[in-house]
């Protein structure tokens, strides 16, 4: 549904099998492998995807701008999920350590395994949600 009816192809389709989280996208703020969700069954419900991270004026979220900043990913297929999962998770601890920060986003994989990266570009992220007041 989101990919081919409503056009919104950050959401990754990965595994499509509830495995790898590329898909991963918020329903009332609780992180979701939307692969495994049924359009029916979130119909009066909050889903956000990638697209819904940024401003209206274009202005990237604190953690999309930490990726920006520290170019941490290669094919960057499974960035959106990671995003979309670290947004969730800073909300509970918003100043993780980078073991926290890695067990809260364990739901997703990364075939890159670029996990380093991912993790320094992610907690980047977190020190610039801390300097906003981005919700
Ligand atoms: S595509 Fe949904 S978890 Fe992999
Ligand atoms: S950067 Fe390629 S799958 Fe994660």
């Amino acid at each position: 549904t989101l990919r081919h009816k409503l056009g919104l192809t950050g959401t990754k389709l990965g595994c499509d099998r509830a495995e790898c989280g590329s898909c991963t996208v918020l329903i009332d703020d609780v992180p979701h492998y939307a692969c495994s969700v049924l359009t029916h069954t979130v119909r009066s419900r909050k889903v956000l995807t990638i697209e819904g991270l940024a401003n209206a004026d274009g202005t990237l979220h604190p953690i999309q701008q930490g990726v920006v900043e520290e170019q941490g990913f290669q094919c960057a297929f499974c960035m959106p999920g990671f995003i979309m999962a670290s947004v969730a998770f800073l909300k509970s601890n918003p100043n993780p350590t980078r073991a926290e920060l890695a067990n809260g986003i364990s739901g997703n994989l990364c075939r890159c395994q670029d996990y380093d990266k991912i993790l320094t570009a992610l907690m980047r992220g977190a020190e610039n949600l801390r300097k906003t007041s981005h919700v």
